[in-house]
């Protein structure tokens, strides 16, 4: 019920600034993979949506109320853990909180399944990723080297970061 509660007072808060977040389905593949491309230093292929998709994954797309697609982020809740696959918000997007409203949401719902925490891997580069996940109660545990494709066939490394779902302080906005 709690979180129920802060789940409808996001989407209010949201709504109140002009954006709505909805499922994310194979129907959004085209507009996600505009933004992937355009976002993320380290993009999926559109086989990889669709495969997380359709094996048990859950999403979130937040759109302008008017329909553009503006992020979306998908987890995989493994028993009570829950693995955040992908967040990314537009570039004409960013620095509005969205990445935040969409972190709320995965970890909020996750909660609400059950899940007790977090784990995610991202780029050692990936600063402003980093920067959010930090603020939000993440810590690293853990490095995988060159986990990630770069540019130019380099490859990066990641940090593994873990968020205990009970900890987090859900704000109003
Ligand atoms: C990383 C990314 C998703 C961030 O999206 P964004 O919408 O620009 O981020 P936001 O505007 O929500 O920024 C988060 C803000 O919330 C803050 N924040 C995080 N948790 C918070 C909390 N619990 N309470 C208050 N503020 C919090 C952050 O500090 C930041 O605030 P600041 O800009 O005032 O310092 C976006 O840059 C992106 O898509 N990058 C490319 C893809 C990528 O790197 N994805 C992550 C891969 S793992």
């Amino acid at each position: 019920m709690k979180h129920a509660m802060i789940q409808q007072m996001q989407g209010t808060y949201l709504l109140s600034l002009g954006y709505c977040l909805t499922g994310l389905c194979l129907g959004d593949l085209a507009e996600v993979m505009r933004i992937e491309h355009s976002a993320s230093d380290f993009p999926w292929r559109a086989g990889h949506f669709e495969d997380s998709l359709r094996n048990g994954c859950a999403g979130v797309c937040i759109r302008h109320v008017e329909g553009a697609l503006c992020g979306y982020c998908i987890w995989m809740p493994v028993v009570d853990e829950v693995h955040l696959l992908n967040l990314c918000v537009a570039p004409s997007a960013q620095k509005k909180r969205l990445g935040l409203a969409l972190l709320k949401h995965a970890a909020l719902r996750a909660q609400a399944a059950g899940g007790t925490r977090m784990l995610l891997e991202v780029g050692v580069s990936s600063r402003r990723a980093l920067h959010l996940y930090r603020r939000f109660g993440f810590i690293e545990i853990g490095i995988r080297k060159n986990y990630y494709v770069a540019a130019e066939g380099t490859r990066e490394d990641a940090y593994v970061m873990r968020l205990i779902l009970s900890e987090v302080q859900y704000a109003a906005s």
